[in-house]
């Protein structure tokens, strides 16, 4: 049996929304890193699967179905080590390069601009490509958009036209370069900023497409390369500047499994996954002395839990299977990028297929939807709708000395009126009532949908796809303008109010 807590009151104000959730809070990544690319999105001819050209439709199929809002390519790290002309022209003659940081691979380019942009439209989300800045010249990045982004004549729209696309593609998100403290050139902040103020000034907007310049940002805390960056760039020359937070369930050097743990190395990955919350109240604070007006997103464009490697696989491929657990580190940081939508605009799961926190999972012709895709599903009725802010006092969760919040929750209206909330309980061994109350809305029927499991260690097989997947929650009724739920531990829950 599980315990009950005392009954949790919320308020959920309906009254006189202000704040859209963007859909690109949503986002995902993909970066030329073990199998998210080549034998993921990308496979052999002798693959057989549905198939265009090499890129997999069963995967383009799921990821549509939850409405993916845009895709973050080339990387990551590899971004700045790629030189985007490798990848154009006749696949035969494309050169060869390693993949350094992943796996000293041999990178056959086959998969470029032109299949990138090919993938975007097959998934009709937005791509989202990140510059070289650590080992590319000004030049290159300039060309690169006046390849995708120039209908008039020129060299490079000539260039384009010679590799079969007469017209341009109008790519928006540009990043320039990628975790430019570590892997992208190990710079500074006041050195990364000047480099950007140069690299941007030739990123040039062509007629009808206008760039969404997003700045490389802080790792983690460091806070004073947000601060750095706000004050020498200014949020005038930027869309957006990012921030990169992984849950650890250990540190990094002791990141642990990513099955079979046990329940401290749980509330270890839960306590770092709240952190997110910390990190975006702290680099939003610095960010609001420079721009009080909230020009600027805060774009989080890598996050998501990162564990050792599944047992067996090449350590730099970053494979790792994907349990319960992290289905409630995904259902939490959604929530939490919800409610503070009024700056994160944007964010990019890493990374979509095969690695870090995945969506998808293969093997040869076979896939699986894990656990976190699951939670994009039941979340996605929040894409572009209008935040209701929600207050509570939530339980805790202890273990030990240690305490986190035991629930995580966030609700939105959408464009034809109905309310979704979204609520996760953290908590593994306890059951919560939690009692919604509405103000500003009227209702008369709450429908639910909810992802749980025995345990938080359980996963999704190629033998047993569908151990964990949504499914009808009958634990919610309506009393009054009040929506009771019981909340079992180890649960998301999605519900409809009309
Ligand atoms: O997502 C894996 C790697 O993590 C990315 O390439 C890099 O940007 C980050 O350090």
């Amino acid at each position: 049996m599980y315990e009950t807590e005392a009954q949790v009151q919320v308020l959920v104000n309906g009254l006189n929304p202000q704040q859209q959730i963007s859909r690109h809070i949503y986002g995902h990544f993909s970066e030329h890193l073990g199998r998210c690319i080549y034998d993921g999105f990308w496979v052999g001819d002798d693959m057989k699967v549905p198939k265009k050209d090499r890129i997999r439709l069963d995967i383009v199929d799921a990821l549509k179905k939850i409405n993916i809002p845009n895709l973050r390519w080339p990387g990551g790290c590899f971004a700045d080590e790629y030189h985007w002309r490798d990848g154009i022209g006749p696949r035969s003659q494309r050169p060869k390069m390693v993949n350094t940081n992943w796996g000293g691979v041999t990178e056959d380019n086959s998969f470029g601009t032109h299949e990138f942009l090919e993938l975007c439209n097959l998934l009709n989300c937005e791509p989202y490509v990140a510059g070289n800045v650590g080992s590319g010249t000004v030049e290159e990045m300039s060309k690169w958009i006046e390849y995708l982004n120039f209908d008039g004549q020129s060299p490079m729209t000539e260039l384009r036209k010679q590799n079969g696309r007469s017209t341009p593609w109008k790519v928006s998100f540009w990043g320039v370069g990628n975790e430019s403290w570590g892997c992208g050139g190990e710079m500074t902040p006041a050195y990364y900023s000047d480099q950007y103020r140069r690299y941007s000034s030739f990123a040039k907007n062509y007629p009808g497409a206008p760039l969404k310049k997003i700045a490389s940002g802080a790792n983690v805390d460091d806070y004073n390369w947000t601060e750095t960056c706000m004050r020498n760039i200014g949020p005038r020359n930027m869309w957006g500047i990012t921030l990169h937070h992984y849950t650890l369930s250990g540190g990094w050097y002791d990141k642990g499994p990513a099955t079979g743990f046990d329940e401290d190395r749980y509330f270890g990955a839960m306590k770092s996954c709240q952190k997110m919350e910390t990190l975006i109240n702290r680099h939003g604070a610095i960010m609001d002395k420079y721009d009080p007006e909230k020009r600027v997103a805060l774009v989080v464009d890598e996050w998501g839990i990162w564990t050792n490697v599944e047992p067996g696989t090449n350590p730099g491929f970053l494979y790792q299977q994907n349990s319960m657990r992290d289905a409630i580190i995904a259902a939490n940081t959604l929530n939490i990028f919800n409610n503070h939508s009024d700056r994160v605009r944007m964010a990019c799961l890493a990374q979509t297929i095969n690695v870090l926190q995945a969506l998808i999972l293969t093997e040869k012709e076979k896939m699986l939807l894990t656990p976190t895709y699951h939670v994009f599903d039941l979340y996605k009725v929040h894409h572009d709708a209008m935040l209701l802010p929600v207050q509570f006092k939530s339980p805790e969760y202890t273990r030990g000395k240690d305490n986190i919040e035991a629930i995580s929750i966030s609700a939105s209206k959408d464009s034809t009126g109905k309310v979704h909330i979204t609520l996760a309980n953290i908590d593994p061994n306890t059951k919560n009532d939690v009692a919604l109350q509405l103000a500003g809305f009227k209702f008369s029927q709450v429908e639910g949908r909810i992802i749980t499991s025995a345990s938080y260690a359980d996963v999704n097989t190629f033998d047993k796809p569908d151990k964990i997947k949504p499914v009808a929650f009958k634990g919610a009724s309506v009393a009054g303008s009040t929506v009771n739920v019981q909340l079992p531990p180890l649960s998301v829950v999605v519900l409809e109010l009309k």
